[in-house]
């Protein structure tokens, strides 16, 4: 019943968007505009159709009246080490949002940090791959993407390394705001520099790079018979060769990688995909 409610509550929103930016737009485009639209806690991001430009206030300001959010963006681009987005603000003032998702809580300052809302499936997934007290480290852990869920769903202990002091910063509030400080150990380095006076049990490498210098530095860390997440983007003619690269690359520590798991998440951009392979290391 109160189910049936929230579900009215939604599809009146979304009609009355509809009847709104209808009066300036067709419904066969209405439906690729609502296709693209993203939420992340209170601000709503858009991507807006080449040809509708010219009524990117008007769309934005519609969204922005029909969910009463915080603030409404237009989609930009990510780039660079840190993986900083840009969008174009169209209505609204605040880049910073709590975001919830499979019970956790996610600040995001999009003016600063990404999000990527297509990982979503990924970030569960690592919710269940660990075993309690595992010592996982997180390479490139961001504001706390895969290490929160891993802390928080696989009673494992992550240390959480990450470059960029912004993105760190959010992470410290992110441990503090899902009460994991005793699971979560956050630093503020670049991971090459990271030298434990452990093994680990399990590596994140959440990062899309072609330097082997990660790789590499991920097998000083990992113990023998550990595992690693390693993500990368590739283009899809070359897929079948991941997994002999990634052995080229092991053999130069006589390591082996024994194939766990293999999963295109999204298509990154034409004709390449975000994949992750998770191997043991032999
Ligand atoms: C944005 S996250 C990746 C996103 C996350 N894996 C996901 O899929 O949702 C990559 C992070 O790695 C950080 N980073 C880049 N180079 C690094 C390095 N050498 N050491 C530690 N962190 C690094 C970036 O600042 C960024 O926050």
């Amino acid at each position: 019943m109160y189910f049936g409610l929230i579900l009215n509550v939604e599809d009146k929103k979304i009609k009355n968007l509809r009847e709104l930016l209808n009066s300036k737009i067709p419904d066969t485009d209405i439906k690729k505009i609502m296709k693209s639209y993203e939420q992340l806690g209170d601000i709503i991001i858009l991507t807006i159709p080449r040809e509708y430009k010219n009524l990117r206030d008007f769309i934005g300001n519609s969204f922005y009246e029909t969910f009463e959010c915080q603030t409404v963006l237009e989609k930009g681009y990510i780039s660079g080490e840190f993986r900083r987005p840009y969008f174009n603000k169209i209505v609204g003032n605040d880049f910073v949002t709590i975001h919830k998702e499979n019970g956790i809580l996610y600040k995001i300052d999009l003016s600063k940090v990404m999000f990527s809302a297509g990982n979503i499936a990924e970030r569960i997934r690592m919710a269940h791959v660990t075993l309690p007290d595992e010592r996982v480290i997180d390479m490139f852990c961001g504001i706390g993407y895969f290490t929160l869920p891993i802390a928080k769903y696989g009673q494992s202990k992550v240390w959480a390394l990450e470059k960029n002091p912004d993105s760190y910063q959010i992470l410290l509030d992110n441990i503090k705001l899902n009460k994991l400080t005793d699971k979560i150990f956050p630093f503020n380095i670049d991971c090459l520099d990271f030298n434990p006076d452990f093994k680990a049990d399990r590596i994140i490498m959440g990062y899309f790079s072609d330097d082997e210098k990660f790789l590499l530095k991920a097998l000083e860390l990992i113990k023998e018979g550990g595992v690693i997440h390693y993500h990368n983007t590739i283009p899809e003619k070359n897929e079948s060769n991941l997994k002999s690269e990634i052995n080229k690359i092991l053999a130069e520590k006589d390591k082996k990688a024994e194939p766990i798991y293999y999963r295109r998440i999204k298509k990154f951009s034409p004709g390449v995909w975000h994949v992750v392979f998770d191997f043991k290391v032999v």
